[in-house]
């Protein structure tokens, strides 16, 4: 072997560490960051209130086309996100560590979100429930049905807030 191939081999080798030590170090960041996005309460707080705004602009759209017997296309698109939302995992949002802080504002979560995950889970489990219903009728033509089912979901609301949430 002559001494240019043997720099040449041990330029490679050494290349080769280098590029492992940075790929370690690029997985070991990339995880950190990860843990830290997962972890993050302020970041919870936003999804969560971002979540619930979604969720009221669409009641409003549905209370709004359901009293002008409005338009079948409106109803359907408004009860569809209703429901995607309300069935989008919303009690993960609330991990422990995030009773307290500020998302978009100071969260308005009670106490009895930490204190009472179970029944916190079943309410939300409710929620979803009655939305999913409402966009089956939704996709239908029976418009009492449709408004029966609207006030039973505007219910879900109101209940859980009850409970769970401290406005004042
Ligand atoms: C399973 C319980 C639960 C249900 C069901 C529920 N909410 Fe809430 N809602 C909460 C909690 C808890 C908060 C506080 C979130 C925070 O500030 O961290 C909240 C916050 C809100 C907010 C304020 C968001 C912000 O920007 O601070 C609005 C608006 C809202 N809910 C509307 C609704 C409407 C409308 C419905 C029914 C269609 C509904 N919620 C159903 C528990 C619920």
């Amino acid at each position: 072997m002559s001494r240019h191939d043997a720099r040449s081999q041990f330029r490679n080798r050494v290349d080769w560490r280098a590029s492992l030590t940075a790929l370690a170090l690029a997985l070991g960041l990339g995880s950190l960051v990860l843990a830290q996005a997962a972890t993050r309460p302020e970041q919870s707080i936003k999804w969560r209130q971002s979540a619930f705004q979604v969720i009221a602009w669409n009641l409003q759209r549905l209370k709004v086309a359901i009293a002008a017997d409005g338009d079948a296309h409106e109803i359907q698109a408004a009860a569809n996100t209703l429901a995607a939302v309300a069935a989008s995992g919303l009690p993960d949002l609330f991990a422990p560590g995030t009773g307290h802080g500020k998302g978009w504002r100071e969260t308005t979560a009670g106490e009895a979100v930490f204190a009472d995950t179970a029944r916190f889970r079943a309410q939300s489990d409710e929620f979803a429930r009655s939305a999913a219903l409402l966009a089956r009728l939704a996709a239908g033509t029976d418009r009492a049905a449709i408004k029966d089912q609207f006030g039973k979901v505007a219910k879900t609301c109101k209940s859980c807030h009850d409970k769970f949430r401290e406005t004042e």
